[in-house]
């Protein structure tokens, strides 16, 4: 059945899909997700997603999606971000944000897609180290 399909589509994506509430609590996450960051989706599922970022946004993100919700004036939905992330071991890398919002009866979830940077810095680097 569809249910399903979407589920295993949803598991399978080589992108890390994170969705969460309004107050920042993850609902869903993916097994890219879960591979990125180094944790089992029980670890992830009711937690904040704040324990995926290092030490200046894990702070500042609640005030974030506070401001957001207050001015409805977008810094990453529908534009995107590079940013950091951090590990359950403590190892910070670089990924792509992009961020989507929809209003359920239930409530609103933003859905976040998360795109490993790594190898794209490395390479970078190894340009830039050339010149
Ligand atoms: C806003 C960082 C994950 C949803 C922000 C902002 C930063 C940030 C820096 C504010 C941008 C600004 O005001 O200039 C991060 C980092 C993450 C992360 C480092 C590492 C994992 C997520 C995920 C979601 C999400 C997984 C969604 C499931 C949002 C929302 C906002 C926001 C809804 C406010 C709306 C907006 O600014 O457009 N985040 N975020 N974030 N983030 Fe995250």
């Amino acid at each position: 059945d569809d249910g399903r399909r979407l589920k295993a589509l949803f598991e399978m994506a080589t992108d890390g899909i994170i969705t969460m509430n309004d107050r920042g609590i993850m609902e869903n996450v993916n097994r890219a997700a879960c591979e990125l960051f180094g944790y089992t989706a029980e670890e992830l599922r009711g937690q904040k997603v704040n324990m995926l970022m290092s030490s200046h946004d894990r702070t500042h993100h609640d005030e974030y999606l506070e401001r957001y919700q207050r001015t409805r004036v977008p810094h990453i939905i529908g534009i995107g971000r590079e940013v950091t992330g951090r590990c359950k071991d403590g190892r910070e890398f670089p990924l792509r944000l992009a961020v989507s919002e929809v209003t359920l009866a239930e409530g609103t979830v933003y859905t976040g897609i998360l795109h490993d940077l790594s190898e794209f810095h490395l390479a970078k680097k190894r340009v830039d180290d050339l010149n």
